[in-house]
């Protein structure tokens, strides 16, 4: 296991722990999957989540878990736990959150019965939302928990995309008075992160959500027209931008460890691949 280590400080009068797992990228079928669905799982598994050509996605997993039972921690996961929506993937993820103290944020894979294979827009999502919700607990569009006098809120913007629903229900966790960690899968844009992704990951786009338009025109149109932030995902980062409640967010998505402060001054902590064995220890103070 690749163990980061942060410290959030926030004036908690006592300290809690927790592991911060992402994009662990289960891919499975079962007997109850078409058979092109193993091929697929075999392909999504050879082609993209090999760890020096072996599939350890599992024993990371499992090392994880070890690791927060031990040290007492509950897992924060901000999705990806799965690559594609199979039975045999919902079924695992659905055995393993029931093993464990988990909160969970949904990823875009979640919904994504092919990778590939979809147009992963607003009437997909509500098309694949009623297959994938009965394998979670956590309620996949918001969800909120509170862990040692800690609020955390759970936000689906797997398709860089929040609405005015998911606000209003933020503004009523920010009543109940608690501090807020949020968590959500895609991270919110910062000219740093954008920086990384567009030179030096050199991807034809950051993969972010709210990117300004005008650092979006050399996308590709399909990718433009994915992550341009609407006007309830614009009112919704605002929203955060100056609720004082929300101490930091924690994300996904982008398979690598990143921190840094949002543009208002607030940490955001991305972190990589589970099928990498990567995790993150994280301490608030
Ligand atoms: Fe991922
Ligand atoms: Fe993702």
């Amino acid at each position: 296991m690749n163990l980061a280590k942060t410290t959030i400080r926030i004036g908690l009068p006592a300290p809690i722990r927790l592991l911060h797992l992402s994009d662990t990228h289960f891919c499975k079928a079962d007997e109850f999957d078409p058979e092109h669905m193993h091929a697929h799982a075999a392909n999504r598994l050879r082609n993209a989540f090999l760890h020096n050509g072996e599939d350890r996605i599992q024993e990371y997993w499992d090392e994880a878990v070890a690791y927060a039972k031990e040290n007492n921690m509950p897992i924060l996961h901000t999705g990806d736990l799965i690559d594609f929506l199979t039975h045999g993937c919902g079924a695992h993820a659905k055995k393993l959150l029931g093993e464990i103290d988990c909160f969970f944020a949904i990823g875009n894979h979640e919904l994504c019965h092919q990778v590939g294979k979809a147009r992963e827009d607003l009437s997909y999502k509500m098309e694949q939302l009623p297959v994938c919700q009965p394998f979670f607990k956590d309620p996949l569009l918001f969800a909120s928990r509170v862990i040692g006098g800690v609020n955390f809120v759970a936000v689906d913007d797997g398709y860089y995309l929040f609405t005015d629903w998911q606000r209003q229900r933020l503004e009523y966790e920010v009543s109940k008075g608690y501090p807020i960690i949020l968590m959500m899968h895609n991270p919110i844009h910062t000219d740093e992160l954008y920086e990384i992704m567009m030179n030096e990951k050199k991807q034809p786009c950051a993969y972010l959500t709210g990117t300004p338009e005008e650092m979006m025109k050399c996308y590709p149109e399909n990718r433009y027209n994915q992550q341009l932030a609407d006007e309830p995902t614009r009112r919704f980062i605002d929203y955060i931008a100056h609720e004082p409640a929300i101490k930091a967010i924690l994300a996904g998505h982008l398979h690598f460890n990143w921190e840094g402060e949002l543009p208002w001054g607030v940490m955001q902590y991305v972190t990589g691949g589970g099928f990498l064995g990567v995790a993150r220890e994280i301490e608030i103070i």
